[in-house]
């Protein structure tokens, strides 16, 4: 295979605050493959917004960051401000939930698409860039893409504020997007027409997307492997059939069960809820943070040592002292299939 596009190696992020240092990412390590698509899922609050603005470099002054994040093979963390600058947007880009706030309410669709490829490549004559803009949104599906180029983002539903906002995203064909929440805050059927917006967009130009959510639907559509966060750290990463079918974190499976399914019942036919809330960065718990919640949780060696991450299966990862215990008790349950 060849090199990653990005390469995330223990990575750490603390925030200094008034009640103490806040370890909001610690000890994670993860790569995205040129043209793959990586979802990272978590619960609100486990690390997952800070994992990628640190590899935008966009962490506020109180965040500390330790590791390496590696973009085409050149580290980035502690780049300065102005060389960081240069690389958002020509070879990392984002698309934040909020696309309202992404846009400039006082400017044309067509003249921001226009200046975020103009930024990159000054010099380039007005009709180029006004012919870019209007592929651009021909890109993402934009209708009359001819007309709309002119209008303001105001008179652009919510779906196709999104879909201009993937459209600037995508205008220098970076080599990784970041989406956070893209669809977080669209109604359902559009959350569809968005994810496969993006699906257009990497088929067409090979970028690697990293998909944030807090909503494992969403990744077991469109992504080709989940990294499942708690509490800052990665707990398990796969495939998303691993994940999905042979989940092998205690934390994994409880997120699984509490998903409404409609292809095969849970086994007392009621939904799961993990018991019990994830620990605030200032104040986690010794050993597995996933301890105070789990199941299959013994004091030592849960609340003594940190599990390290162990291989379940090529390229599957699971960081719980007692992985063969969970793997076990899934084929118990007949979790894996059907019938057999
Ligand atoms: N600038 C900051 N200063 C202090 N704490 C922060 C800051 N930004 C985020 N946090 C904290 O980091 C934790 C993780 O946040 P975040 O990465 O946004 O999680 P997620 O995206 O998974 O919901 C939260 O507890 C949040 O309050
Ligand atoms: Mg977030």
């Amino acid at each position: 295979m060849s090199a990653p596009v990005l390469a995330v190696d223990a990575l750490g992020v603390v925030f200094e605050t008034d009640r103490g240092p806040a370890v909001t990412v610690d000890g994670v390590s993860f790569e995205v493959a040129a043209g793959e698509t990586v979802g990272i899922v978590g619960e609100s609050g486990s690390g997952k917004s800070t994992t990628s603005l640190a590899v935008m470099g966009l962490l506020p002054r109180n965040a500390r960051v330790t590791g390496s994040i590696k973009l085409q093979g050149e580290e980035l963390v502690g780049r300065p401000d102005t060389e960081m600058r240069e690389l958002r947007g020509k070879q990392v880009a984002m698309v934040f939930q909020d696309s309202l706030a992404a846009l400039n309410p006082v400017v044309t669709v067509g003249d921001q698409l226009a200046e975020a490829v103009r930024v990159h490549h000054p010099g380039t004559r007005s009709s180029v860039l006004r012919g870019r803009a209007i592929e651009l949104l021909e890109l993402v599906g934009i209708p009359s893409p001819h007309t709309r180029v002119d209008r303001y983002p105001h008179g652009f539903s919510g779906g196709m504020r999104q879909r201009a906002v993937i459209a600037m995203a995508v205008a220098n064909e970076p080599s990784l997007i970041i989406a956070d929440e893209p669809t977080t805050a669209l109604d359902v059927t559009v959350q569809a027409q968005i994810l496969q917006v993006l699906r257009t967009v990497q088929d067409e130009t090979g970028t690697a997307i990293m998909l944030i959510t807090h909503d494992l639907g969403v990744v077991a559509g469109v992504a080709d492997r989940v990294l499942v966060m708690y509490a800052g750290g990665l707990v398990e990463q796969g495939s998303v059939e691993q994940a999905f079918y042979e989940p092998s974190h205690p934390y994994t499976r409880g997120l699984l069960a509490s998903l409404p399914r409609t292809d095969r019942r849970s086994r007392d036919d009621r939904l799961f809820q993990i018991a019990g809330q994830p620990p605030r960065p200032t104040d986690l718990p010794p050993g597995c943070r996933f301890g105070p919640r789990c199941e299959f949780f013994e004091a030592d060696p849960c609340s003594v040592t940190a599990p390290p991450a162990a291989e379940v299966g090529p390229g599957h990862l699971a960081a719980c002292h007692f992985v063969d215990k969970v793997v076990a008790s899934s084929l118990d349950a007949g979790e894996r299939g059907t019938g057999d």
